[in-house]
């Protein structure tokens, strides 16, 4: 039997932008999904990850799609492999749930089945699992979870891995991740984007310029732990999610609840339309903005970011 774990990401700047190939940043969290993989003689599949309640079973069939895709790609018959999920990510959408666990299968099965993949080989194959997700994935999630850190992300032409350059983000930044509590379907929310890029294409370049400028000075806000700027950077980044579309009224009601409550920054994270929003707090206003998402009654946490990459536990 073979272990390894990989930890769930969170879009810092640039989610949809990264799928109409605008450069986006991403970092690891604390928490970790753990894939067990052994050899058996028939196919059994435990998932015992937390999650927010009903998740698992509204990704049941995305999921069984994705480990066909990723043990086809290895070249390993699925039929004799018993994979076990655990850890302590809490399966949602926005924090790279189907990333994390397609990073640590992937890196089990390679180790049960000594295929000698390096990280670059794991990562590929991790992207071939989010296809089983969501039809045309940026890579950005399974990246990150791949690589840990902070990642500054571009998709390739369809197929590629992506570029991906770790960044020197010494910044020690604490998020408090607002949940939502609905499971959203990506494939739906970034059709509708495209389709929303079809129908008025100028307006739709006039927000991915905006974006871009936000993009680069991100990466140097974060290089100069410049926590204030980052903070600012991530409100008008929200902005721009919502021009598209992609926020809710759940997610606008932790946006400005946090905000009011001292957060330096707030956005939403990953898909939208649910899922999770992440706030910039320091030690002082972690408390303070962790409880006023509270009050509205949805979970709060407050996380690190910078975690280690997948890794394989024995
Ligand atoms: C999902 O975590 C991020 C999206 O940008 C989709 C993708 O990058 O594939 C919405």
């Amino acid at each position: 039997m073979a272990k390894a774990s990989a930890p769930g990401k969170l879009i810092l700047f640039g989610e949809h932008f990264v799928v109409h190939g605008l450069p986006a940043i991403a970092a690891a969290v604390e928490g970790r999904t753990i894939a067990e993989v052994r050899k058996a003689d028939g196919f059994s599949l435990v998932d015992d990850r937390p999650e927010t309640p009903g998740y698992k079973k509204d990704k049941g069939g995305q999921q069984a799609d994705s480990i066909r895709l990723m043990f086809n790609a290895m070249r390993l018959d699925a039929s004799k492999a018993r994979i076990v999920l655990g850890g302590d990510l809490v399966a949602a959408s926005g924090v790279g749930a189907s990333g994390a666990s397609c990073a640590a299968i992937a890196a089990a099965a390679n180790a049960e089945f000594r295929l000698g993949l390096d990280r670059d080989g794991i990562n590929g194959i991790a992207y071939e699992g989010e296809k089983g997700y969501h039809g045309t994935p940026s890579g950005i999630d399974n990246s990150c979870s791949t690589y840990g850190g902070f990642i500054r992300f571009r998709k390739s032409a369809p197929g590629g891995k992506g570029e991906i350059a770790p960044m020197d983000s010494k910044a020690k930044l604490s998020m408090v991740v607002g949940n939502s509590g609905i499971t959203s379907n990506t494939t739906k929310v970034v059709e509708e984007v495209k389709r929303l890029k079809e129908k008025d294409a100028a307006r739709f370049k006039r927000i991915c310029d905006d974006y871009v400028k936000i993009a680069n000075d991100a990466k140097m806000a974060l290089e100069d732990e410049d926590l204030p700027e980052i903070g600012r950077l991530m409100n008008m980044n929200h902005v721009l999610l919502r021009e598209i579309g992609v926020s809710c009224k759940e997610l606008e009601g932790m946006v400005g609840a946090a905000l009011k409550a001292g957060a330096l920054g707030a956005k939403l994270t990953g898909t939208g339309r649910g899922g999770l929003m992440i706030a910039l707090v320091s030690d002082e206003t972690k408390e303070a903005v962790a409880s006023a998402i509270a009050k509205l009654g949805f979970k709060s946490d407050v996380t690190g970011i910078g975690a280690e990459g997948v890794k394989v536990l024995r």
